[in-house]
């Protein structure tokens, strides 16, 4: 699939706010692409992709994950998580696409530990987009300016403290990426 019959299929499929925030994630994704020294069409192509799932059908996304044998705690830790590993799987299967691009969509809301670099720029892309507005988000920015490991674990720290705000469970496998990123005292 080329970025621009990735960019047909979305414009098609998502509203427009989520569509312009698909954008943005596009631009900032390619340009931490440039760099970081990744492949940018790989960058554009996931970026552009990632929230494909994201207003599906929440029952037949629970039903991908059971018939697919994914991880069982997507079905325990609220549906938002679903759109990203279901996203993956109904674009692999109708879809020529990279494995690169698959998991970077696949992990770019809760991330996995030891996830690709690729994986990382949309994790943080996602999060730092020009059109995301939200309190500490132009710290998140600077980080890029550091490096990308400290902006993953910027975004990871970010996503954690907001569910902690408000009282809502953590996903395990964003956890265990936190510690995977976080170096060892
Ligand atoms: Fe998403
Ligand atoms: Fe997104």
């Amino acid at each position: 699939m080329t970025f621009e019959e990735a960019h047909e299929l979305i414009k098609q499929t998502l509203p427009e706010k989520r569509y312009i925030h698909t954008l943005g994630v596009v631009e900032t994704a390619e340009r931490m692409a440039v760099q970081f020294g990744e492949e940018v069409e790989h960058a554009r192509i996931a970026a552009m992709l990632h929230d494909y799932a994201k207003y599906f059908d929440v029952e037949e996304m629970r039903r991908v994950v059971v018939e697919e044998g994914l991880d069982p705690n997507l079905l325990e830790y609220g549906d938002e998580l679903l759109h990203a590993p279901v996203g993956a799987i109904l674009l692999s299967r109708q879809y020529d696409l990279d494995d690169a691009v698959l998991s970077a969509i696949r992990n770019h809301t809760t991330g996995e530990p030891g996830m690709s670099r690729l994986d990382q720029i949309l994790f943080v892309a996602d999060a730092i987009e020009p059109n995301r507005d939200y309190p500490g988000v132009d710290r998140l920015r600077a980080e890029v300016e550091r490096s990308l490991e400290a902006a993953v674990v910027a975004t990871l720290k970010q996503t954690i403290e907001f569910l902690l705000k408000k009282s809502v469970r953590i996903f395990p496998l964003t956890i265990e990426t936190y510690n995977d990123f976080v170096n060892i005292p």
